[in-house]
């Protein structure tokens, strides 16, 4: 696995294709900050008549809507334009499918992403030293349930847990994924471990699907507290990047105790791949959303967690292979066992 970018920039023509890149991402955000595809729902619009609805001036319209013809967002047919079959779906907020807390998270970005220079004079977060806004936790919860929803059920579906019964997802936020694989394995019953507030969310989803019934919950923060019991399996997923090398390592020790023997811990992440830990491109991005968003996190080599698994005592480290496409992250599964007695 090396997954190297397929063209490194060596002129000054491929340098301003790279810089001037954040174009369309900007086109895309100024049709989600108007509201766009709930305006254009299922109908078919001129310029002049989206305009009217969006209260905007045609010529901006005109020109935006062109863009987001050209990215594929939208179809033109003469003077008209209509919402492609997933603009339609998931960023039309009268859809079922709208992921309307997930697009908030992504819009947000983009002005955090404006201050990277601070945080990297700083080595902190940009919203260092300020409380959580009122229900941050909340929206970023349901974030991750509309961003995961699909590929936990990918991931569940090929993930093998063998005889497990008992599965700790830690960190589970939504439960998204406690809820794929108790979908996937019948026999199975899952506890989520988060904070309160994460957890209410997860609740409101589990009371939506059958699978719902074999979850229970962990109100805790268990970079502190001890999760007593014992588990099968421990599922720990997009947490590691959240922490430092030494908070993860920390934390491997200390829930070794907590997985049965022959249990296995599976963590799931943006883990890097090649000896000089750059690649995969979106592993190394991910780290700078570590920058922006968090104290102490980053992302990882393969090489380096497997290490950290071994000192903590675990044995038969190795990822697990997954087919390309079905994957969280590429290549971003690592599990590890707790010896047998
Ligand atoms: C990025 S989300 C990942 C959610 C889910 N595991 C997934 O893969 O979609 C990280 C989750 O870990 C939780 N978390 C991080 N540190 C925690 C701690 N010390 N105690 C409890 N929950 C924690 C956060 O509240 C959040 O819900």
């Amino acid at each position: 696995m090396s997954d190297r970018p397929s063209s490194p920039i060596t002129s000054l023509n491929a340098f301003r294709d790279l810089l001037t890149a954040y174009r369309l991402p900007r086109i895309i955000l100024s049709a989600l900050e108007l509201d766009l595809f709930t305006a254009l729902g299922v109908k078919a619009c001129t310029v002049s008549q989206l305009a009217a609805a969006l209260k905007v001036s045609e010529r901006g319209l005109e020109i935006l809507c062109r863009n987001l013809a050209m990215c594929g967002l939208l179809k033109k047919r003469g003077q008209r334009y209509r919402n492609s079959p997933f603009a339609a779906s998931c960023l039309n907020a009268r859809h079922r499918a709208y992921r309307g807390a997930y697009l908030e998270l992504l819009k947000g970005q983009w002005n955090d992403w404006s201050r990277l220079t601070e945080s990297v004079r700083t080595g902190l977060p940009v919203d260092h030293g300020e409380p959580e806004a009122p229900g941050y936790r909340r929206q970023f919860t349901w974030a991750m349930h509309q961003r995961s929803v699909d590929v936990a059920a990918a991931v569940a579906e090929r993930v093998n847990l063998g005889r497990a019964k008992t599965f700790l997802d830690l960190g589970g936020g939504p439960g998204t994924y406690a809820l794929a694989f108790l979908a996937k394995n019948p026999e199975l019953r899952a506890t989520v471990c988060d904070r309160p507030e994460a957890l209410e969310v997860a609740k409101e989803i589990a009371a939506t699907q059958k699978a719902g019934d074999r979850i229970s919950y962990l109100p805790l923060d268990f970079m502190r507290a001890t999760i007593v019991g014992q588990y099968d399996v421990i599922w720990y997923s997009n947490v590691l990047h959240i922490y430092s090398a030494e908070e993860n390592q920390t934390l491997f020790t200390r829930v070794l105790p907590t997985l049965a023997p022959g249990g296995r811990l599976i963590i799931q992440d943006a883990f890097l791949h090649d000896r000089e830990g750059l690649y995969p491109e979106e592993a190394s991005l991910f780290a700078v959303t570590m920058l922006l968003f968090t104290e102490r996190g980053n992302t990882y080599s393969l090489r380096e967690t497997s290490s950290w698994l071994r000192k903590a005592g675990y044995t038969s480290v190795k990822p697990v292979r997954m087919k390309k496409g079905a994957e969280d992250w590429d290549g971003g599964l690592l599990q590890a066992q707790r010896p047998r007695l």
